[in-house]
């Protein structure tokens, strides 16, 4: 696969790593994944794996602490980051300029090179903080798209609320699926 058309997932120490999980599934080995300290201590919390387990059939796997992997540079190419779940403190740093680990870095990268860069903040309530580090970013032309699944479609299962959120990342990102469920109006 041209390296121009592969997906980044970062994953960061938010609650709701499930979302990461299912969107590794589905891109397989056409995203490379990126998962910082704390992400990989809610991993071990939310599911038991390991971080190098969870970034499953995915195509790499790199340490958060890696800022010498190819994502750290502009001259690796590649078509969207997802960061997902977005802690409050990386999507703070992304708002800042802040590089200090290869997610933060990957997103500075995405900024300055005009690359997709999607964010899944998992936060409740928002502080004013929080909410200006979003507005600014959106203003910047970054996806914010909080984790915040809709009821339409009469879930049953947590996994209907994951797929829910994962089906609108697709989306951003162009890619088809058959996961979740789209709005075709009001039951007859
Ligand atoms: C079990 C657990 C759950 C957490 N959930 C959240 C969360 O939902 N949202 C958030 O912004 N921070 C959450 N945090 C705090 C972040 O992990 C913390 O701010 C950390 O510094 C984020 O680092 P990172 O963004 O580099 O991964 C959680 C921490 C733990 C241990």
């Amino acid at each position: 696969m041209e390296p121009e058309s592969r997906f980044l997932v970062g994953v960061t120490g938010a609650s709701g790593v499930e979302y990461a999980r299912r969107l590794i599934e589905i891109l397989g080995d056409r995203t490379d994944v990126i998962i910082t300290k704390d992400a990989a201590a809610v991993i071990e919390v939310e599911t038991g794996l390991s971080a190098k387990e969870f970034a499953g059939r995915a195509g790499m796997y790199y340490r958060g602490e890696d800022l010498a992997a190819p994502p750290a540079s502009g001259s690796h190419l590649f078509r969207a980051l997802v960061v997902v779940p977005c802690s409050g403190t990386t999507l703070a740093k992304i708002a800042s300029g802040i590089a200090d680990n290869l997610v933060t870095r990957a997103a500075a990268v995405a900024l300055k090179e005009h690359r997709l860069l999607i964010l899944v903040p998992r936060e409740t309530p928002l502080s004013a903080i929080a909410l200006e580090n979003q507005l600014k970013l959106a203003r910047l032309g970054v996806v914010i798209l909080p984790a915040s699944p809709g009821f339409y479609g009469t879930p049953r299962r947590v996994a209907d609320l994951v797929d829910f959120v994962v089906a609108r990342i697709l989306d951003q990102l162009g890619v088809e699926h058959a996961i979740g469920v789209r709005w075709a109006g009001p039951p007859e």
